[in-house]
């Protein structure tokens, strides 16, 4: 098993919707481990990096125009295979089809709308992440419940 580190964002209707707590609460149940974390509101030109993917796509204007319309909460998150744990945590894309029990699917409606967004791939996490957070804000600290099986 490889420990991995993975990037996620609570968009703006998370926020507003006051599920802060409640994501951060099923990522920390889960056992992974939350290692950088900053509330942020983005401009234009960092949600497009952000979105650098999906440039030129019918959804990208109304992407960009939604994170960047209130703040997020950025995060990096670190566990055992932590970018598809944290991915089959969040659920399918859009919340319509993601499966009861997900954080979409228990949470969301809309695809644009749709909570949280997480990397794809290890690659992927490292990129997203230095768009928000320095190598310096990334903290390696052992806690307690690490020694624990979960
Ligand atoms: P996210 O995981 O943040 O990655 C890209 C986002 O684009 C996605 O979640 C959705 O919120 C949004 N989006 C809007 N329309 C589409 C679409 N047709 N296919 C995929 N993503 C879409």
């Amino acid at each position: 098993m490889a420990i991995q580190r993975t990037f996620v964002m609570i968009k703006p209707d998370g926020v507003q919707r006051g599920l802060i707590g409640e994501i951060i609460s099923r990522i920390e149940r889960k056992g992974l481990k939350v290692v950088a974390l900053k509330m942020v509101w983005l401009d234009k030109e960092r949600a497009e990096r952000l979105y650098d993917i999906h440039k030129g796509k019918h959804f990208f204007d109304e992407l960009v125009s939604f994170v960047t319309s209130g703040p997020v909460v950025a995060m990096v998150i670190e566990g055992e295979e932590a970018v598809s744990v944290v991915r089959r945590l969040i659920g399918a894309t859009n919340p319509r089809e993601a499966s009861p029990g997900t954080i979409r699917g228990d949470f969301g409606l809309n695809l644009t709308k749709n909570i949280i967004h997480a990397a794809d791939s290890v690659e992927r996490a490292k990129y997203e992440m230095s768009i928000f957070f320095s190598d310096d804000e990334l903290y390696e600290y052992e806690r307690c419940s690490d020694r624990m099986v979960y």
